[in-house]
Order: C-alpha cells, then sequence, then structure tokens
C-alpha cells in the first residue's frame, strides 16, 4: 500500500483522530504568531490539528505478492527457501558490515549476541537505565548482573563519564543503547573497553542507519543488535538481527541460532558441535522485510531533516530543551524527544502533555526508572543468582542501584514516535505550533 492509502492501522489511527476533531470547533494550523491568541484545546478553543499523522507500518503491492508466493509454495521455513538469507546478505550490505544473522527478534538478537561473546554466568555488563525493558532482561536472563552507569541528560544516552567507576573484576561487556535511534558516545566506550578488555554489544534495536563517525550504528562494536519489531523502521511484526565482521564468530552464531548444527548444514541430522537453540526467521518475514528495506533510506532522510526542522524550531521556547546528539554522531530517530523544564516552561510536564494532545499532537513521557520496578530483585533473589554471585556483591549492587540523572530524565521527557517524523514541513508546522500555543497559554494553561 502506498503512503496514502489507508492501511487498517492508518484507518484506526484517522479514525480516532478524527473523531476528537468533530467534537472541537475545526480547527486549522495555525502561524505561532496566531498560535498564541488561540484558546487552547484543553479549555474549548480550536485545536491545532485535526487531520491524522502518517500510519505505519506502510506496505506496498509487490510485498504482497511476494509474501503470498511464499505462502503457496510451503517454503516458510529458511531452510527450504533463501529469501532469509538474502535479506541477510542485503541488510548487512546495507549496513556496510560483513555479515548479519537474522534471528525471532531484537531480543534473542541480544541473547545471541551476549552468548556468542560469552558473557554469561557471575558476570556484570555495564548498561544504561534508560532503555527499553529488554536491554535489562537479556542481561538478567544470562544470569548476569545490568550494572547501570547513570544517563546522560542531554543526549539521554549512558553517560561515558560514569562507566569506569561501575567496573569491577567481574565486567565482561559494555552494553550500549543507542536510544530513541541516536548514537551513544562510542569512541568512548570502545576507549574504555579496550583499556579494561571488555567486548562492546551495539544495542541498535531502535537505530536502523543511525551513524558513528560515518559507520553504521550496530556495525562498530564487537555485535550489534537489531530489531524488526511491528513500530519499527524495518518491520516485519517480530525479528532481529545480530550483526558482525567476524566471520569465525557469525558462522558459530548461526549454528547456535539453528540447534548447533554445523555453519552450512541447515537441515543436518547430525553433526552438531555446539550447543543450539531454535532462533529462526521465517521466510514470509524475510519477504516483507526485503521489500520494507527499500523505504528505509529516504525515510531515515526525511526523518532526519523533519528532526531538524523542529530543534530549530522548539530550542528557542522556553523550559523546551530537544535532545542533542553527540558529536559525530547521525540519529536515526525512532523517536523524536526532548525535556521540559517546567519552572521555565510554566507548566508540568503532565499538564503540558495534556494539553499538546488535545491539540491534536500525541506524545508521551517515555521511560520510567524501570531497575525500581521489581526484575532486579525478582532475579537476585532467584537461585541462579544467588548461587552466582557472592551475598556481599548482591548487597552492594542493590546499594549502588541510585540513578538520580536517569530518574530526572524519566520525569522530563516527552516523545512524539517515529511515523509523525515522516510527515510534510505543513506538519512539523503543526507540531511546533501546537507546543508554541500551549506555552504561550502556560498562565491559563496552569
Ligand atoms: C532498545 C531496545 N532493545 C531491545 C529491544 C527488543 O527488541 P524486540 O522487541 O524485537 O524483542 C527493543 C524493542 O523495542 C528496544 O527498543
Amino acid at each position: 500500500m502506498s503512503g496514502e492509502a489507508i492501511s487498517r492501522r492508518t484507518f484506526m489511527a484517522a479514525a480516532s483522530v478524527g473523531a476528537m476533531g468533530m467534537a472541537c470547533p475545526a480547527g486549522t494550523a495555525f502561524s505561532a504568531t496566531v498560535a498564541g491568541t488561540a484558546r487552547p484545546a484543553l479549555l474549548g478553543g480550536p485545536r491545532i490539528r485535526t487531520r491524522p499523522f502518517p500510519g505505519w507500518p506502510v506496505w506496498d503491492p509487490e510485498a504482497e505478492e511476494h509474501v503470498l508466493s511464499i505462502l503457496r509454495s510451503g517454503n516458510w521455513f529458511r531452510g527450504s527457501g533463501n529469501t532469509v538469507t538474502q535479506f541477510e546478505k542485503a541488510y548487512a550490505e546495507l549496513l556496510g558490515a560483513k555479515r548479519a544473522l537474522c534471528v525471532v527478534n531484537g531480543t534473542n538478537a541480544l541473547l545471541t549476541a551476549l552468548h556468542m561473546l560469552d558473557v554469561g554466568v557471575g558476570d556484570e555488563v555495564i548498561v544504561s537505565p534508560y532503555t527499553f525493558i529488554a536491554t535489562y532482561n537479556v542481561v538478567l536472563q544470562s544470569c548476569a548482573l545490568p550494572v547501570f552507569a547513570d544517563t546522560d541528560p542531554a543526549t539521554m544516552q549512558i553517560d561515558p563519564n560514569k562507566i569506569e567507576a561501575r567496573i569491577t573484576e567481574r565486567t565482561r561487556a559494555i552494553l550500549p543503547v543507542h536510544i530513541l535511534g541516536q548514537p551513544a558516545n562510542l569512541d568512548r566506550i570502545l576507549a574504555i573497553a579496550k583499556k579494561h578488555n571488555l567486548v562492546v554489544i551495539e544495542d541498535a534495536c531502535q537505530a536502523w542507519l543511525g551513524e558513528w563517525r560515518g559507520r553504521k550504528l550496530g556495525t562498530v562494536g564487537d555485535l550489534g543488535c537489531f530489531s524488526f519489531q511491528n513500530s519499527k523502521h524495518l518491520p516485519c511484526g517480530e525479528g532481529g538481527a545480530v550483526v558482525g565482521n567476524d566471520d569465525d564468530l557469525m558462522d558459530r552464531a548461526h549454528a547456535f541460532h539453528n540447534c548447533g548444527r554445523a555453519y552450512g548444514g541447515m537441515k543436518a541430522t547430525s553433526g552438531y558441535p555446539i550447543v543450539g537453540t531454535n532462533r529462526r526467521m521465517t521466510e514470509y518475514q524475510a519477504a516483507i522485510l526485503l521489500s520494507q528495506m527499500k523505504r528505509l533510506v529516504a525515510d531515515t532522510a526525511r526523518r532526519r531533516e523533519n528532526a531538524a526542522y523542529l530543534d530549530a524550531r522548539l530550542k528557542d521556547i522556553p523550559g523546551i530543551l530537544p535532545q542533542k546528539i553527540y558529536e559525530g554522531g547521525r540519529g536515526a530517530y525512532h523517536l523524536y524527544a526532548f525535556r521540559v523544564k517546567p519552572q521555565a516552561l510554566g507548566l508540568s510536564r503532565g499538564r503540558f502533555m495534556e494539553a499538546l494532545r488535545a491539540e491534536g499532537i500525541p506524545c508521551s513521557g517515555g521511560y520510567g526508572p524501570q531497575y525500581k520496578d521489581g526484575l532486579i530483585e525478582d532475579a537476585l533473589n532467584s537461585k541462579n543468582f544467588k548461587r552466582s554471585f557472592p551475598a556481599e556483591r548482591l548487597k552492594s549492587y542493590r546499594e549502588e542501584l541510585v540513578y538520580p540523572e536517569n530518574d530526572r530524565l524519566c520525569t522530563e521527557a516527552v516523545w512524539f514516535t517515529q511515523n509523525l517524523l515522516l510527515g510534510t514541513k505543513q506538519d512539523m508546522d503543526d507540531i511546533a505550533n501546537a507546543v508554541t500555543k500551549v506555552y504561550e497559554n502556560r498562565d491559563k494553561l496552569a
């Protein structure tokens, strides 16, 4: 389907936004000067935005034909076709990596990478607390400790200045997350890893085509991991990939994801040199990915252009601080994010988001301080953790779970999802005008 055609998901989004629009006086886009004088939609005034933003995912008839032909062939498993292999080659090429290995999702890509780099029971992994929960889960599931280094609030990434103090004799890896699609500071992270003889696994699950000094994110560390879940820029429902430049390691990763069969022996019933699991992607998922990949470069360029435009329009509004990117990096913008400073803005984050949503701009507050949610305690109290770590280490680990910068960011962040960035400049103006309008009406809204 083309971007203009309405998928069920787009229709649902259109229907809900449209329905909200009908309840209010018809609104058109405001110029920044008009925005402030109009009554806020939250107080019964006209909405800035009544049309839906672009829906996601978007697909084309070519993909429908390809998926149907695989369905009709009955060759759904990667061992009876070559679509997964074809996608792996094309994706590796697009990233400038030697190899890519498809797996069932990003979570399992991370689990595979940790396993292949021998990170496991009794180890510690340095990771950012500001991430999707899967990054915590994979370390805990590997019976290793996720040792958090506090967040750099300006970039929302792991703060490289906080990493070294967290390294112990058990530390085996650094797992930087390129969160929201923007790069972690890989120069600093790689230098620290080298100094302490640690491996680096990039969680690039939100960062397809993001860059660090001209290299694609996910290809810079020892291994990189991607997610192809439905909301992602390269989606197939559920899917993921491990990317690397070391042939031996990738051969072993392939064997591991294929029940431990020797690499090349896709359907062998004997010849299992290593312990393995089954994390194979299906052929029809890869067909969707091959088609989705065709739009990724152009979509990324559009998201970047629109993000830069929004940065320029929002940065001078008091109390609004757009996410910064480290020098040398380029973002993929899975989310467009900024921080709000309530005192300068004149509104709490909650009230600001409420007012923005009323203007027809969908937004959220993003991650909470998830390390406080219970999963860490759940793991530490388990039989496996008690056996794998001395009691004193578990005690000191609990005491270290204090991340003030991260916690503050969790109360200040505002996110827009990536599909908003696929809109036109006029769509970006609607967003910026809505923020301006809310700011200019802060006294009435507070
Ligand atoms: C940063 C990050 N890591 C890991 C994952 C896990 O990927 P998946 O949902 O494909 O398992 C995600 C997915 O949203 C993610 O955003």
